[in-house]
């Protein structure tokens, strides 16, 4: 393996690019978010190979619905598919699901499907996959909001990080947006604080393990200070300051 030895434990990733893949292809874009999938697929084993612990990706945002008809239904298959075809292998390499992202809005059986994958895999440990569907970085804020409202808990950073969608996971180390462009476009926008931020210039369906590994040296290199100076990190390290 050609990469340094300080991995990310978290790493999320933006995958974009599929249409304009499709696109210069002559293909529908469709073509593209399937291409899509298989890459999801390499990317997941590349990340377990290299000690990578969670992986969360971006597969649908709040605001994708705003594209045609067309494209929506076909990413709502999609996923649908996914699920039948992936979880089973998914498993046996030790991968524990979750979907990130409101469940209002998908149909029943894509809710069960949702539910069953993240039941299947439970007891999975070597690497945690959240795979945001249906997901916006300000409906996770307001949602924690909603909760501890409901509840009548004061908000306060810990009560809000509590009771945002990944509570389950540290917050990302890595954030990686593939496709080129240098945007949030509303993913983690509370747990990103601190994360380092990479933008590859690679397609989703092109983004293959030396893209990867681009990404993974780029932030080896990377001096991580929360808010301290570059001296007092070299003195205690940077992994304790995470602590
Ligand atoms: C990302 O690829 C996948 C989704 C948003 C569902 P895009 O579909 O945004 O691809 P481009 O950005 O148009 O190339
Ligand atoms: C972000 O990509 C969402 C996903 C990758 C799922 P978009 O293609 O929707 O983002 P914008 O519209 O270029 O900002
Ligand atoms: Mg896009």
């Amino acid at each position: 393996m050609t990469v340094s030895s300080v991995v990310p434990h978290h790493v999320a990733i933006v995958m974009d690019g599929n249409g304009r893949w499709a696109t210069k292809r002559f293909l529908p874009r469709l073509a593209g978010h399937k291409q899509g999938v298989d890459a999801l697929r390499r990317c997941v084993r590349a990340c377990i190979q290299r000690g990578v612990r969670v992986l969360t990706v971006f597969a649908f945002s709040s605001e994708n619905w705003n594209r045609p008809a067309d494209e929506v239904s076909g990413l709502m298959s999609l996923l649908a598919t996914a699920l039948g075809h992936e979880v089973p292998s998914l498993s046996k390499e030790g991968v524990q699901l979750h979907f990130v992202g409101e469940r209002q809005g998908l149909s029943a059986k894509v809710a069960a499907g949702l539910v069953q994958a993240e039941q299947a895999t439970a007891h999975n440990e070597r690497l945690i996959l959240n795979v945001c569907f249906n997901y916006g970085g300000r409906w996770d804020v307001a949602q924690a909001a909603a909760q501890l409202a409901a509840r009548g808990e004061a908000i306060t950073e810990a009560s809000l990080n509590a009771a945002m969608a990944l509570a389950h996971v540290p917050d990302p180390d890595l954030f990686i947006r593939t496709g080129g462009e240098h945007r949030i476009s509303n993913f983690l926008l509370w747990q990103c604080a601190y994360s380092e931020l990479f933008f590859s210039p690679s397609l989703w369906p092109d983004f293959d393990d030396a893209a990867l590994d681009a990404a993974l040296h780029d932030y080896a290199s990377r001096e991580r200070r929360f808010g301290k100076t570059s001296a007092q990190v070299q003195t205690t390290g940077a992994s304790a300051m995470r602590a």
